[in-house]
């Protein structure tokens, strides 16, 4: 099986629901396995969150915690943030910097010091609140996979609820969201279908991937 691993943080909830979203997406593509894991909150810390969010909407406390080796135990690769002031969450940051202990695993090839994560095709979905600022967090996501060497795989405009001009739901052609604090239930069936739709992008381009390693 190709083995895709959806990896968020989520305090209320709702980057949980987009993960479920994509990773059925994932599971859509044949021979391919979607496998979630969350980002447990840094030790010490207490939870961070916005005002009438306190709430977790969705519980997802039965998905196992993820360990940064799970950046390399996979063919590819989702991560799913909470926006908070346009970037990554706390926890998604200290989790991917955690990634430097990935440098000291004993490696196949000793000419190579970096890990096996270099041309893993690699994609980011946000939850975020209002909207305000959402694509400069898959941005900065994009930097760390940059600095990995991995593929980015989008959305795109090809999918059909990203180019409808009269949708107010989160997602852009960069990456699924949710506005969580905007009228109504989010995430939103818009929103899920484009998560659904980005975790078949990933999927497809992991297989196509894992066929030429
Ligand atoms: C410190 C902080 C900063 C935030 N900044 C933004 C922001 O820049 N843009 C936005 O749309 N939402 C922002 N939010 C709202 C969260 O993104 C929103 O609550 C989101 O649903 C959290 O995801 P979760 O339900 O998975 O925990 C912020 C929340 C907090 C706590």
């Amino acid at each position: 099986m190709i083995q895709v691993n959806i990896i968020f943080h989520s305090v209320s909830g709702h980057t949980y629901r987009m993960a479920e979203a994509l990773g059925e997406g994932v599971r859509d593509i044949s021979g391919c396995q979607g496998r979630l894991l969350r980002i447990p909150e840094p030790a010490g810390l207490e939870p961070i969150t916005m005002p009438g969010l306190e709430r977790r909407h969705h519980d997802f406390s039965h998905i196992p915690e993820a360990k940064i080796e799970n950046l390399v135990d996979c063919d590819g690769l989702a991560i799913g943030s909470p926006v908070y002031w346009g970037n990554m969450s706390y926890a998604t940051k200290y989790f991917l910097d955690s990634a430097a202990k990935l440098w000291a695993l004993p490696s196949e090839d000793k000419s190579v010091r970096a890990p096996k994560l270099s041309g893993k095709p690699a994609t980011v979905f946000t939850g975020g609140g209002s909207g305000q600022v959402n694509d400069p967090a898959i941005l900065g996501l994009w930097t760390v996979f940059g600095s990995f060497g991995m593929t980015i795989v989008t959305v795109g405009l090809g999918v059909p609820e990203i180019s409808d001009p009269s949708r107010v739901d989160g997602g852009s052609a960069l990456g699924a969201g949710t506005f969580s604090r905007r009228p109504g239930k989010h995430p939103s069936e818009v929103e899920i279908a484009i998560a659904r739709a980005q975790g078949r992008a990933l999927g497809e381009v992991t297989r196509a991937w894992t066929k030429r390693v």
